[in-house]
C-alpha cells in the first residue's frame, strides 16, 4: 500500500521501520496520519518478514500531538468519526514495537511513545503533555499510561500544569529505556529491535502479552496468566531448541514454532 503520511521500510534483521512524515505539521497525528500508521502496524505484525516494528519521527519532532488545525471546530460524532484515537493495531500488536524519539513527543505524540512497548529518545527528546493549554485534557491513554509510567505526583504535574520532561527526566523517571546522542538514537533504536527480532518469536509473544497483563489484571490473576503461558512454551520446539542449545553449549536456531 501507498502511504502518504508515513514512510514504511524493511531494515536488516527483520525491523521495520515506520517514520511519521508531516513534518511542515511537526508530524501533528491527523486522522489519515494515524489510519495510515494503524494500517502499517497491522500489516507489518502479520508479516513473517518482520520480528520487530520500531516508530519514528525526524531528528526535531517525534509527534507534536493530534492535528489541532483538524480538532479545532470538530464535534465530538466527527472526532468518533476520524478514528483517531483507535490504536487498537498498534497497541494489539504481537510482535514488539518500539518508539525511537527524537525532538518533540507532546500530547498525542507522547501517549503514541507511551503505547509502543519501549522508547529509545535521543538527548534532545522533550515529553509533555499540554492539552490543558488547549482546554482538553489528554485522550489517547496519556492520564493512564503516565501514571503507570513515572507514578501520580509527576503525571499529575504533566498533566495538570503542562509539564515538560528532558530526556534525562524521562530516563530517571522511567518513562524510557535509553537516552543517546541525536546523532545515534535511530541506529540504537535499531539495534535493540535487531536483537529483539533475533528471539525465540512465540516466546517474545507471551512475553510481551504478560508483562502487559500486568496493567490488567490483579496480582494473583497476573501470576497463574504467566505460569500458563510458561507451560504453554513447553510444547514449542523453541523450547526444546533453546534449551538444548545452552546444554550442548552452542547458539540456538529459532524456528517460530
Ligand atoms: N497540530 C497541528 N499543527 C501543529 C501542531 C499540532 N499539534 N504542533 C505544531 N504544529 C504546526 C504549527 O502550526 C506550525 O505550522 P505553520 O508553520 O504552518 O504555522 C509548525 O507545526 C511548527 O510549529 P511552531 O511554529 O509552533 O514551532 P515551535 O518550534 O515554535 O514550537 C511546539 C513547537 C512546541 C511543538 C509547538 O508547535 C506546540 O506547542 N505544538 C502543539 C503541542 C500540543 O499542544 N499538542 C497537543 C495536541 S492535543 C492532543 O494531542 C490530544 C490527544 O491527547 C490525542
Amino acid at each position: 500500500m501507498a502511504y502518504e503520511n508515513i514512510i514504511v521500510e524493511k531494515r536488516e534483521g527483520r525491523v521495520a521501520l515506520i517514520q511519521l512524515n508531516r513534518p511542515r505539521a511537526f508530524n501533528a497525528l491527523n486522522g489519515a496520519l494515524v489510519r495510515e500508521l494503524m494500517e502499517a502496524c497491522r500489516a507489518l505484525d502479520g508479516d513473517d518478514e518482520v520480528g520487530c516494528l520500531v516508530i519514528t519521527g525526524n531528528k526535531r519532532v517525534f509527534a507534536a500531538g493530534a492535528d489541532i488545525g483538524e480538532m479545532a471546530t470538530a464535534t465530538p460524532v466527527e472526532m468518533l468519526a476520524t478514528d483517531l484515537l483507535d490504536w487498537s493495531a498498534l497497541t494489539g500488536a504481537r510482535k514488539p514495537v518500539l518508539a525511537a524519539v527524537s525532538g518533540w513527543a507532546l500530547g498525542g505524540g507522547c501517549e503514541l511513545a507511551m503505547a509502543c512497548d519501549m522508547i529509545v529518545a535521543s538527548e534532545t527528546a522533550t515529553f509533555g503533555q499540554p492539552e490543558i493549554n488547549l482546554g482538553v485534557i489528554p485522550g489517547a491513554g496519556g492520564t493512564q499510561r503516565l501514571v503507570r509510567a513515572v507514578g501520580k505526583a509527576l503525571a499529575m504535574e504533566m498533566i495538570l500544569n503542562a509539564r515538560n520532561l528532558s530526556a534525562a527526566e524521562a530516563y530517571q523517571f522511567g518513562l524510557v529505556n535509553k537516552v543517546a546522542p541525536v546523532e545515534t538514537y535511530l541506529d540504537e533504536a535499531l539495534a535493540l529491535a535487531r536483537s529483539l527480532a533475533g528471539r525465540a518469536p512465540l516466546a517474545l509473544r507471551l512475553a510481551k502479552e504478560a508483562v502487559n497483563k500486568a496493567y490488567e489484571m490483579t496480582l494473583a490473576e497476573g501470576l497463574d496468566y504467566e505460569q500458563r503461558a510458561f507451560y504453554l512454551l513447553f510444547s514449542t520446539d523453541d523450547m526444546r531448541e533453546g534449551m538444548k542449545a545452552f546444554l550442548e553449549k552452542r547458539d540456538p536456531a529459532w524456528k517460530g514454532s
